[in-house]
C-alpha cells in the first residue's frame, strides 16, 4: 500500500512537470482547451484592476470551446463575501486562438501558449474610454502549479514589459474554491 502510495505521488509529481516540448503557441486546438481551470497567477499594467476588488480579477473555473467556435469562461467573482457565478462567452474572431467580448469595455482575449494538459496562459487587451489595459493569466488544471510553469509565466509577462510587481499569485486567493 504504502509503495502504491508513493508510486501514485510520483507520478502525480511528474505530471505536473514542466514540459517545454509540448508547449503550443500557434494553431491551436482549441477543443483541447475546454474542460476545468483553476486561476493561479495574474498580471496587469494596471494592478488596481487586478488587486482585490479589482473588476478584472476573476477566477476560472470552466472554459468550453462551443460548437460555434466561441469560447465560454465560467467565472467566480467575489461580490460583498459573495461568490457569484458568471458565464461569458468570447466570441471567435478569423484568427487561431482569438476571440473579443465586451465587458468592461471592449476586449480582445488570445491564447498565449498551452500545453493543454497543465496550464494555459490567455492575453487579454481591454480598452475602456480609450484605455487600454493589458491582463495575462495564468490557469492550471489543478489548484497549483510547480514553479517552473511560474517561472515561464514570467518570462511570458516580460515579454509584454510586465514584470513581478505586476503578478498576483492567487493560489491562496480563491475564496469561492471551498464552494466549488
Ligand atoms: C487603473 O484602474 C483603476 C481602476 O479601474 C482606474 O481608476 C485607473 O484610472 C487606472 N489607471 C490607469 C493608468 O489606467
Ligand atoms: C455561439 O453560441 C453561443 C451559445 O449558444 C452564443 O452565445 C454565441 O452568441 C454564438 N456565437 C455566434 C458567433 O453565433
Ligand atoms: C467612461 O467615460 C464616461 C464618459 O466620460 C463616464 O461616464 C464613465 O463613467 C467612464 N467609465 C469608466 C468605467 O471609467
Amino acid at each position: 500500500m504504502a509503495l502504491l502510495l508513493l508510486v501514485l505521488g510520483l507520478s502525480a509529481a511528474g505530471a505536473q512537470k514542466f514540459n517545454p516540448l509540448a508547449v503550443v503557441d500557434k494553431n491551436y486546438n482549441m477543443a483541447r482547451i475546454s474542460g476545468v481551470w483553476y486561476s493561479i497567477s495574474m498580471a496587469s499594467n494596471n494592478l488596481s484592476r487586478i488587486k482585490e476588488d479589482g473588476d478584472l480579477r476573476i477566477f476560472i473555473r470552466n472554459i468550453e470551446h462551443l460548437k460555434n467556435g466561441s469560447l465560454k469562461f465560467d467565472f467566480r467573482f467575489m461580490v460583498q463575501g459573495e461568490c457569484v457565478g458568471v458565464s461569458m462567452v468570447c466570441q471567435k474572431t478569423n484568427k487561431n486562438g482569438e476571440y473579443s467580448i465586451s465587458y468592461e469595455g471592449e476586449n480582445k482575449v488570445l491564447v498565449s501558449e498551452t500545453d493543454y494538459r497543465m496550464y494555459v496562459i490567455f492575453d487579454m487587451q481591454n480598452v475602456r474610454n480609450g484605455t487600454e489595459t493589458r491582463v495575462l493569466a495564468l490557469y492550471g488544471r489543478i489548484p497549483k502549479l510547480s514553479q517552473n510553469f511560474q517561472h515561464r509565466f514570467h518570462r511570458v509577462c516580460r515579454k509584454y514589459r510586465l514584470s513581478s510587481k505586476n503578478i498576483l499569485d492567487l493560489t491562496q486567493e480563491d475564496h469561492c474554491y471551498s464552494k466549488r
